[in-house]
């Protein structure tokens, strides 16, 4: 994958010129055809698809996702406050947290639903809201993600309750008179599908051992192709046994139990672009390396720097040398901003240290650089205001073509307005 499949090169100067670079920026068409799948996920008595938040919480987006029917899935009661202020219903917000807050009353009492991720949360949740229902967020004992960084099951990770620790669950349960009516389990991001479908088939275990529970959310974790050789996960394929193995339950003991899903990737990632401008072309010699310097970097993307991560990357040239016939192609090294050697584009695949480069026809000054599949944890999760560098801009390409500005460029009075000189 060498372009981005929805700015055309003509869309890409109108957006810089409108709104400046560096720009996210979102395609409504792709979000809506992305909700579109996830809503057709094998389930046999009901499903609820919840958009993990963390993924992109720009409200437009939340808005147009609340609009298909997505609930939501946040990860900090933070993300929860985010979401309400965006319009979202309390019901349809669930919290699954690595960090309860000593004051989280106020959530639950306006109706969001909660996942206790670790047996102090339970206690704590049990004696602040005796006799209610709640959800547990398991470890089911194995975990999956596209690097070590984002496998959040098995033994290494810190993620939920331990699976063996079922008694402990019954005990604080009984305790606080209790009901549980969900089990949550998330093993990563970039599941391999078979290891998901085994966790999957764990929590159905888990299931077994709680009769109350009538819901399985079976967390995200899809794998989306950015590049070329990367490969996204069947939705259809990888749901069905599971659906399956549901619906031999409910022959077998007469439970129907729902299913949810909490994808961000895979609701997100491809739909968003980053647009930047070149603004230095550099090199180190005849026996040297090309750089691209762009106008943005692990301000806006830090996936590369973190993960290795791969994301597809096509030069629109300036229109004065548009109609221009290109010159030789060169392999040039995409880099960031920030003043460190780890601010790198185009690294090699799962080696963020590792320059790997990219082959353009020459490249100048003032060219536009198109980023693909950065629509999920690029504005969400970056080193934001490193350098000092103001937080970009965000665009989202309506159905209709236009497009309409979702998030005002940071200013230099913003940055700076919570400091105590
Ligand atoms: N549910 C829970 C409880 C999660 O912790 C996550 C992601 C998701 C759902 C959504 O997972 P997804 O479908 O997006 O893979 N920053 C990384 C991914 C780590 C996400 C952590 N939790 C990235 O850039 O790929």
């Amino acid at each position: 994958m060498t372009d981005t499949p929805f700015i055309s090169p003509e869309k890409a100067r109108e957006l810089a010129k409108r709104f400046g670079t560096p720009l996210y920026v979102y395609d409504e068409n792709a979000l809506r055809r992305a909700a579109e799948a996830c809503l057709a996920f094998p389930n046999a008595f009901g499903l609820t698809v919840r958009f993990a938040i963390k993924a992109c919480p720009t409200a437009a987006v939340l808005k147009l996702f609340d609009s298909m029917g997505l609930h939501f899935d946040a990860s900090s009661i933070y993300e929860v406050r985010r979401a309400m202020h965006a319009g979202i219903a309390p019901e349809k917000i669930s919290l699954s947290t690595q960090e309860l807050p000593l004051e989280f009353s106020d959530e639950i009492k306006a109706g969001i639903r909660f996942n206790a991720c670790s047996l102090d949360q339970l206690e704590r949740y049990g004696s602040a809201f005796p006799g209610t229902r709640v959800g547990v967020r398991f470890n089911p004992g194995i975990g999956s993600g596209g690097t070590g960084k984002t496998n959040v099951g098995g033994p290494d990770s810190s993620f939920g309750i331990w699976f063996e620790y079922a008694d402990a669950v019954r005990f604080i349960l009984k305790k606080h008179g209790l009901t549980l009516e969900r089990i949550h389990t998330h093993i990563g991001s970039g599941s391999d599908p078979v290891i998901w479908q085994r966790a999957a088939l764990a929590s159905l275990e888990m299931v077994k051992k709680f009769p109350s529970v009538d819901t399985l959310d079976f967390g995200g974790g899809y794998k989306v192709a950015r590049v070329h050789g990367e490969k996204t996960t069947d939705l259809r394929t990888c749901g069905a046994p599971v659906r399956d193995a549901i619906a031999q339950l409910a022959e077998e003991t007469g439970r129907k139990l729902h299913f949810e899903i909490e994808p961000g990737t895979y609701l997100v990632a491809n739909a968003g672009s980053i647009l930047a401008r070149v603004q230095d072309v550099t090199d180190t010699g005849k026996f040297g390396r090309h750089f691209i310097k762009l106008d943005m970097g692990m301000t806006e993307l830090l996936r590369p720097s973190l993960y290795g991560a791969q994301h597809p990357t096509a030069i629109v040239p300036s229109l004065q040398r548009a109609n221009t016939p290109p010159r030789g192609e060169v392999a040039y090294v995409i880099v960031g901003h920030c003043c460190e050697s780890g601010d790198l584009v185009s690294c090699a695949p799962g080696e963020p240290e590792q320059l790997a480069g990219r082959f353009f026809h020459e490249v100048e000054i003032g060219d536009l650089c198109l980023i693909g599949g950065t629509g999920a944890y690029c504005s969400s999760m970056s080193a934001k205001n490193y350098n000092s560098f103001p937080e970009a801009a965000e665009v989202l390409l309506q159905a209709d073509g236009n497009a309409r500005l979702i998030r005002r460029r940071q200013t230099l009075e913003q940055m700076l307005q919570n400091e105590i000189a």
